[in-house]
């Protein structure tokens, strides 16, 4: 088994999730997840971006056939490995219970696939879509997640274990909770202004954000239990946090516990079992029911991670703004300063270098991987020319991130692999199709799909990088 995790060789591959690409949402016994109540009940892409999406066909990877081809190139490109999410509600439609054979075959198939192409298969168990039937319940907010979680985590481990052994938890908790479901709610609830968050709204997040990482703990526990001498890690989105004026307290101060909420609280807890008093006390403030348990702490500490999971797109420039959240005022727009924006914030590599070094000082150098790193910029990035698609500036973002990984490593970060997000365009959430990160076109209308610049680039840097240049 071709373990790409350990240590040695640097692997290259591409990241992706099951919501955002696979469609055939009815298929298979496949139950709801609260994606598709987000984007059917809510309309959540018409309340943020004006127009309705929804992601039942997606990109269409659940069918074999299209699966196949697009395995096919992925080897073009030449990858190692590629990161996909297992769908909670496919493996559980009541997200307990019974298993849903098909959607176990499914992705059993799926890993076979990937192994016969020479491609090391990075499972995420969960990447947001949730099962309905446990978000009625409560979801993230109801303590029995801890179990429900890590007995998913199990089936999906006793399926796969005897060929993967790298796996990763959960993907950006924090987005899930303090962004994606606020905006659910607010869609939901027909406000005028979906994206407008209050300090209250965090203060109720904060225990569902503790019972995600002790679910993430115990499904670590589990890990080990299925999977001995594996690597299990976790997906976190990590901005670099910096103040809008570097002269004024108030904001300096909003840099750093904005640090803490996004990057602290998580390495400390998926690496020592821990969580910063400052961001704790921070929540407190807005909601003195959280007061995570000793015995929960107790479980991270127990249970943690082989290697973090780096999301990388931008440094966030913070000021304090009473008018955001816990007054920390960080957006990719108003506060991004770049000319051509990307979606995804400021491009600033060396940010992405700086930030591997201090994992690596703070963090005492555990493994890590690039877990997602990429760009979109718009239709001004999007030219289809003479069947190929011009995208200069998805090309010299990934160009320059690249090195700056490879710079970190060389001076002692142990990064062990760099995927990009995304091989292929997909359904981008809250802003549906409308934004576009893939190195591979889609034509969402067709399925067709056509390799831009960037994927001959980075196929190219793979190359490169492989024959020692
Ligand atoms: C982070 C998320 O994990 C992924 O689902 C999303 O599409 C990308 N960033 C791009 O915004």
């Amino acid at each position: 088994m071709a373990d790409v995790m350990a240590k040695g060789d640097f692997f290259w591959g591409a990241a992706s999730s099951a919501f955002q690409v696979e469609g055939h949402v009815h298929d298979d016994g496949r139950g709801r997840s609260k994606w598709d109540v987000y984007t059917h009940d809510y309309r959540i892409t018409e309340a943020v971006v004006g127009h309705q999406d929804d992601a039942d066909v997606a990109i269409n990877a659940y069918d074999r056939a299209q699966s196949l081809a697009d395995i096919a190139l992925m080897r073009e490109a030449g990858l190692d490995a590629y990161r996909f999410s297992v769908s909670w509600p496919r493996i559980l439609p009541e997200g307990t219970g019974t298993v849903n054979q098909a959607g176990v075959d499914h992705y059993s198939r799926f890993v076979d696939d990937l192994l016969a192409a020479g491609i090391t298969p990075l499972p995420t168990l969960y990447h947001w879509d949730f099962p309905q039937a446990l978000h009625a319940k409560g979801g993230w907010h109801n303590r029995e997640v801890i179990d429900w979680f890590a007995d998913y985590a199990a089936v999906v481990f006793r399926a796969l274990a005897d060929r993967v052994s790298t796996f990763i938890t959960l993907n950006e908790p924090y987005i899930d909770l303090f962004m994606m479901d606020l905006i659910a709610e607010k869609a939901r609830d027909k406000r005028t202004d979906p994206m407008r968050h209050s300090s209250a709204d965090f203060g109720r997040q904060a225990p569902a954000q503790h019972n995600m990482l002790t679910a993430h703990a115990s499904a670590v526990a589990a890990f080990r239990q299925h999977v001995p001498g594996g690597m299990i890690g976790i997906a976190l989105p990590l901005y670099p946090t910096i103040p809008v004026d570097e002269n004024r307290p108030q904001d300096i101060a909003a840099a750093e516990l904005t640090d803490g909420l996004l990057n602290r609280w998580f390495l400390d807890a998926a690496l020592r079992g821990t969580y910063p008093a400052d961001v704790v006390a921070a929540l407190k403030s807005h909601n003195p029911k959280f007061a995570p348990a000793r015995e929960d702490m107790a479980v991270l500490k127990a249970n943690p991670v082989d290697f973090i999971g780096v999301n990388f797109y931008s440094p966030a420039y913070v000021r304090h703004d009473p008018d955001f959240p816990l007054g920390l005022g960080w957006g990719n727009t108003d506060t991004n300063p770049d000319e051509v924006k990307a979606f995804n914030g400021p491009v600033r590599p060396e940010q992405l270098y700086r930030l591997l070094l201090r994992i690596r000082d703070d963090y005492a150098n555990p493994p890590v991987a690039i877990t997602e790193n990429g760009a979109g910029f718009g239709d001004g990035d999007e030219v289809m020319a003479g069947g190929l698609v011009k995208d200069p500036l998805r090309t010299d973002y990934i160009t320059r991130h690249v090195e700056a990984t490879l710079k970190a490593r060389a001076e002692g970060a142990d990064v062990r692999g760099y995927l990009v997000w995304s091989l292929f365009d997909n359904f981008e959430w809250i802003q549906g199709y409308e934004r576009r990160f893939g190195m591979v076109h889609v034509d969402f209308a067709t399925q067709k799909r056509t390799p831009k610049q960037s994927f001959r680039a980075y196929r190219d840097l793979i190359a490169r990088h492989r024959a020692g240049g």
